[in-house]
């Protein structure tokens, strides 16, 4: 087969600040050990996020300029809500500045303290805003999810049976909605089948459990589908999309990863009444329902942007990227997530650095490695974002030490993941000298995004700093 080349050619380009060992020593100590305090002139490569990170297509560009941004009823709300409609089915669009106030909003309304939220895998934000109410945020992701080498297509599905036997010790009066996150981000970046969705819809069903889909990324779910499970091959992407949605009563969304755009969201969904309590929340948190969160230029922006999302051609290149890196990290021995999931190659950090235990961090070891090493900047998925407390307010370590390269979308080219490629083989052959480190202060909520380390020594040792 030829090379899968980028569908797009560039128009517009953006200097990256190359910096020395110095450089980026002295950046992160100043950072206080979390890359999440840098600077982002200070990273080469920026793999911190594939959120709001992509770049615009001319189309996009073009269709801002259109932006009509009058307070109520605007052409470019029309634009965006008639798309969302026809992309999803939903009869409700309300807009929001981005996933987590969508998801905000939900929670607010509908999440009683003591509810129980299933999830494949709730993604930080999502938990942190059904805890924040009172609620309870369960993990249900199917065995092979938690199984880096494991080959199976579908990893992100929902174990079933766990979801049944959450019913049953909860009643379906304690939980409020299940969700489903396509793809699965915390797990890798894994797919959920259609098939999963309908099983996991008959089970909730049967308990009048309404069904919420967290759809960041349900294009790029949309193409695994049409990849890997039968009977999809000869189906659009808008029309695997639309079956996708329509097993759903509701959806979150983040139109920074799927919408092709730099900010944006939306929540969706088909009751009245669910509508009537989300747009009076909308008003108060986010702004007046034609406009939610938004400027008029950036609905316009996210219509465009979601349409191409589901272009074939676009998510052919996409995951080509993704597979190309993974595929060149897995020869040279290094521990990957198998397969390559949608949207990022998620290094295995438990064994990747397996003299470092979880309670140092061995995600955090890699991270800081990878940024001190050439530039760049990844981010820990693992006991600093997951790890919850016992009755005795010890730490439980999270099920997986991953170290996330998140791949901004239509960014960089082939000589960046050669480059990228070179890095991690570096820091892959050091690896028995990464440090563990020690968290020295932290926040009460999602602390990864804002908490300090110092390094400890090899294997944790504490009188390493
Ligand atoms: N759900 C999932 C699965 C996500 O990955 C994210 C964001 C959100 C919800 C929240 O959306 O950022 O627009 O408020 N994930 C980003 C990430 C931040 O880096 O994976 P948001």
């Amino acid at each position: 087969m030829r090379t899968i080349i980028e569908p797009f050619r560039i128009k517009s380009t953006e200097p990256i600040h190359l910096t020395t060992a110095e450089d980026r020593a002295a950046a992160l100590k100043r950072a206080h050990y979390n890359v999440f305090l840098l600077d982002a002139d200070d990273c080469c490569i920026d793999l911190l996020t594939d959120s709001g990170t992509g770049a615009m297509s001319t189309a996009q560009w073009a269709a801002m300029m259109m932006g009509d941004e009058s307070y109520a009823g605007s052409r470019s709300w029309k634009r965006f809500q008639s798309t969302v409609q026809d992309i999803t089915g939903f009869a409700h669009i309300l807009p929001t500045h981005q996933g987590r106030a969508a998801e905000a909003i939900l929670a607010e309304t509908l999440v009683r303290p003591g509810d129980v939220v299933p999830n494949n895998s709730h993604f930080d934000t999502t938990r942190a805003n059904i805890e924040y109410v009172g609620g309870r945020a369960l993990n249900l992701l199917c065995p092979e999810g938690l199984s880096p080498q494991d080959q199976s297509p579908f990893k992100g599905n929902m174990d079933v049976a766990a979801l049944k036997a959450c019913i049953a010790e909860h009643g379906a009066g304690r939980i409020p909605f299940c969700m489903l996150t396509v793809t699965n981000n915390a797990g890798g970046g894994q797919p959920v089948s259609l098939q999963n969705i309908r099983e996991v819809k008959d089970i909730l069903s049967a308990h009048r459990i309404p069904l919420v889909i967290d759809a960041c990324r349900f294009a790029e779910n949309a193409y695994f589908i049409h990849e890997r499970e039968d009977g999809y091959a000869g189906k659009s992407l808008p029309e695997i999309a639309a079956e996708l949605f329509s097993h759903a009563d509701a959806a979150t969304m983040s139109c920074k990863k799927d919408g092709l755009s730099n900010i944006g969201g939306f929540l969706a969904c088909n009751d009245d009444r669910w509508a009537e309590r989300f747009r009076n929340l909308l008003i108060l948190r986010e702004g007046f329902p034609t406009y939610g969160g938004l400027a008029g230029r950036d609905l316009e922006g996210i219509a465009v942007g979601l349409r191409e999302a589901l272009e074939l051609d676009y998510q052919v290149y996409r995951h080509a990227t993704i597979t190309y890196l993974s595929n060149h990290l897995t020869a040279q021995g290094i521990p990957v997530v198998q397969p390559a999931g949608g949207h990022a190659v998620f290094l295995d950090a438990g064994r990747f650095a397996d003299h470092i235990p979880p309670s140092a961090y061995p995600g955090i070891g890699i991270v800081n490695a990878l940024y001190l090493q050439g530039g760049v900047r990844s981010v820990e998925i693992g006991s600093v974002m997951f790890a919850r407390k016992d009755a005795r307010g010890r730490e439980l370590p999270a099920p997986l030490e991953l170290v996330r390269l998140a791949i901004p979308r239509r960014v960089y080219t082939q000589s960046h993941f050669d480059y990228l490629i070179e890095v991690t083989a570096e820091v892959w052959r050091e690896r028995h000298r990464l440090p563990g480190h020690r968290i020295v202060w932290q926040p009460e909520f999602l602390r990864h995004f804002t908490c300090h380390f110092l390094p400890c020594g090899p294997g944790g040792d504490p009188s390493g700093s």
